[in-house]
């Protein structure tokens, strides 16, 4: 398998930490939540781990640490718990060709596109490409205009009424329920379907395309699945209103954008419909123009077993579990980097959110070995849980280091509690071979989407330095906003 990555090509200066670029190419073709940038992913694997080393990531996520590490020629691991994360990284890590993405999507677009767009036509034959809502009311139907890329809005007729309805008992077929708890925080609750974030007419061609993707040949299927759960968020009832936003500070506009859909299942009083071939197609395209810019192959990357990774029979192994009962498995002293962004307390309820995305795939995860805080009562996962976790996570990672070995870990948690397990791990640290290093903040990249904007929150996470032996510190120098101390929340 070759591995095509078109991403970083030359070694990275300290300042990437400072400035990622927004992402490009395949990184950005699946907006998983909390996604961290490419530059500083790997300027800390070439700085800290050796040519062929072998580089951790417990918290994989969207997959970016482990495509980093191959690119850099190094062997790599990544663990997710969450389905929808690890089909994300195994396809980045081993994309199919364009010309199979492309035929693919030309395979959905005849079994699939004339039905859906069928499904949205107006006054004049057009095609509806949005409708804006303004709670249960169908308040405004846009159509692309003739001329230009401006549009028109169209107030609805009878037609427009009359086809809706025609879909509103439509029950999803081969979307699988959602499973919710209770959780204010993001807007979630048991009974909650996807009838409530969906229209009918969104739903049925949702199942429309699920139908053909679904008689497509592997690799095609797979790239095409993900695509639609790159998709999906933005065909549903939960894509805001953007209004008065006036280029002229303080003036209304008067012009109403297409926001996108945002962290929890809100359903803004006004919000859109949006066509739904126009958003798996604007996706899946992205995906065949990045598949094709993946200009550089960097030799053959063998996926293989964590066992095969270990002893240098295979580049990279891709898993998904849990990670405490997992990394116990690796020998020890055979890592040089365990690279993590771990989950940060309450920040993000990944499997929670990514529902909606393993319901698309088919995916039914078991919610139990999640390590986060969530506001959902029932799930019992407190930060006490989430403190003896985490304990337990840095005791397991310990005599895995190589002597040489380091761990970075990317933190960033607004409350002092949430810090509780370095807290108590630091002064045990030495025990266990590590110790603490210091630490340097890691800004965001332009385009995500995560950040926390509480009061008090921190507004870049840290990468946490430790190092087996107190190895000393030096491939640290040069990282801007370097301290040797611990980041001290505000509250
Ligand atoms: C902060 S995110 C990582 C995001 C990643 N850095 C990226 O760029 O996409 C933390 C990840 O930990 C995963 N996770 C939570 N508990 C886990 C467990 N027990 N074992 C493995 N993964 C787990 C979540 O599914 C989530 O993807």
């Amino acid at each position: 398998m070759q591995l095509a990555f078109p991403e970083l090509t030359v070694a990275q200066p300290a300042s990437v930490l400072s400035a990622p670029a927004p992402y490009r190419g395949l990184y950005a073709f699946h907006k998983y939540w909390g996604k961290k940038p490419a530059e500083p992913l790997r300027y800390l694997i070439e700085h800290v781990s050796p040519d062929g080393g072998l580089v951790v990531d417990p918290f994989l996520g969207s997959g970016v640490s482990v495509l980093e590490a191959l690119q850099a020629g190094r062997r790599a691991i990544g663990i997710d718990l969450n389905p929808a994360a690890v089909r994300i990284s195994r396809l980045l890590a081993a994309p199919p060709p364009a010309d199979v993405a492309r035929l693919a999507l030309e395979t959905v677009a005849e079994g699939a596109k004339e039905q859906i767009l069928d499904s949205y036509r107006t006054v004049g034959g057009k095609i509806a490409t949005h409708f804006v809502w303004d709670g249960t009311s169908l308040a405004k139907v846009w159509v692309q205009a003739r001329e230009g890329r401006t549009r028109a809005e169209l107030t609805p007729c009878e037609e427009d009424l009359a086809l809706l309805n025609s879909f509103a008992s439509y029950r999803p077929r081969l979307l699988r329920n959602l499973r919710f708890f209770k959780n204010s925080r993001i807007n979630c609750y048991p009974d909650l379907s996807l009838n409530d974030l969906f229209t009918g007419r969104a739903l049925r061609n949702i199942d429309l395309l699920l139908a053909r993707i679904s008689d497509l040949p592997p690799a095609a299927r797979e790239a095409m699945l993900l695509s639609l759960t790159a998709a999906v968020g933005q065909m549903s009832r939960m894509v805001f209103a953007i209004t008065n936003r006036g280029k002229a500070s303080g003036r209304d506009s008067g012009r109403m954008e297409v926001g996108s859909w945002v962290i929890g299942y809100w359903r803004p009083q006004q919000h859109f419909e949006v066509n739904v071939w126009n958003c798996f197609e604007r996706r899946a395209d992205k995906l065949v123009k990045a598949l094709s810019s993946c200009a550089c192959a960097h030799g053959p990357a063998v996926a293989g077993t964590i066992a095969k990774v270990c002893d240098g029979g295979a580049k990279y192994a891709i898993v998904q579990g849990n990670s405490l009962e997992i990394l116990p498995s690796l020998p020890d002293r055979s890592i040089d980097l365990v690279l993590t962004d771990p989950p940060h307390s309450d920040r993000i309820p990944y499997l929670e959110l990514s529902e909606l995305w393993n319901a698309v795939l088919g995916e039914t995860p078991s919610f139990e070995p999640e390590i986060v805080v969530s506001n959902a009562r029932e799930r019992g996962k407190t930060e006490r849980e989430y403190t003896k976790a985490m304990l337990h996570f840095l005791q397991i990672c310990a005599p895995k280091l190589k002597e040489s070995g380091s761990l970075v870990l990317f933190f960033n948690a607004r409350e002092r509690t949430s810090w509780a397990y370095l807290d108590r791990f630091l002064p045990k640290a030495a025990e266990t071979g590590l110790t603490y290093s210091g630490c340097f903040p890691l800004v965001y990249s332009a385009s995500s989407v995560v950040q926390d904007n509480r009061d008090g929150a921190m507004k870049t996470d840290y990468g946490l330095v430790f190092s087996r032996f107190g190895r000393g510190a030096g491939f640290l120098v040069g990282i801007p906003g370097w301290v040797c101390e611990m980041p001290k929340p505000k509250t």
